[in-house]
């Protein structure tokens, strides 16, 4: 494990969990958060993960129109759409590829729909072209997990000038493992570069377990 190169101070169950994502292959992932579901709330509780109510105070500041539909990639067990529910969205939907933290998600009363998907450069089933206002996907852009590669379909399903908020993790590897924030963050250059993402902020937030992450804010030109 510890050729995985995640460091392992600070130690809570949440950094421990996160360090074995590291690892784990592609296949092995869904099984992964299959598993963690049941207890993931607890988890992440006991980590001070901060994220889930900055990224959607975030996406708050800059959808004045609480009405407006959002999507929230890669919701899990909902904890994001509690927290866009706090900040007065109504019209929230949620999408991952666990259906167990799916069902944990449903309990939370605050998701209109719930689809299960995975996402990648594919097409997700029944989600219209520009349906939502806004997306956020929290803890989620990570090698194995959802990369650069989702971003067009990203494209695909919000609306012109809508608005999408995510994090992406400072956590580094070892200098001889591919390393997500160069590559993700590549795949977030290009598109502001070639201007089909406006940066409209990108600052540092608490992450979990005194891990630290970029919060981005982008408008979809
Ligand atoms: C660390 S959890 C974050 C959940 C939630 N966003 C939060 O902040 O509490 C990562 C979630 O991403 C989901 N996930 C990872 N890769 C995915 C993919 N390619 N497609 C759909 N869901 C994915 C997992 O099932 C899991 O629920």
């Amino acid at each position: 494990m510890a050729s995985c190169g995640v460091p392992q101070t600070p130690s809570t169950v949440t950094s421990e969990k996160v360090h074995k994502t590291f690892c784990i292959s592609a296949d092995e992932k869904l099984d992964f958060y299959e598993k963690w579901a049941e207890s993931y709330d607890q988890d992440v509780q006991n980590s001070g993960y901060e994220a889930p109510r900055l990224c959607a105070e975030a996406i708050g500041e800059v959808l004045m129109d609480k009405s407006v539909p959002v999507i929230d990639c890669a919701a899990g067990t909902g904890i994001v759409g509690e927290e866009l529910a706090k900040v007065g969205f109504v019209t929230i939907d949620a999408v991952d590829y666990s259906q167990r933290s799916l069902d944990i998600s449903a309990s939370k009363g605050v998701y209109k729909r719930l689809i299960c998907s995975k996402i990648d450069s594919n097409k997700i089933q029944d989600i219209a072209d520009g349906a939502y206002g806004g997306l956020i996907c929290v803890g989620a852009l990570l090698l194995n997990d959802i990369t650069h590669e989702a971003f067009p379909e990203w494209n695909r399903i919000v609306k012109k000038g809508g608005f999408m908020v995510f994090t992406l993790s400072k956590i580094e590897y070892d200098d001889d493992l591919p390393n997500h924030r160069v590559i993700i963050g590549d795949g977030i250059q290009k598109l502001i570069d070639n201007n089909i993402w406006e940066l409209v902020n990108k600052t540092t937030i608490p992450y979990h377990s005194g891990y630290l992450a970029d919060m981005f804010t982008i408008r979809l030109l």
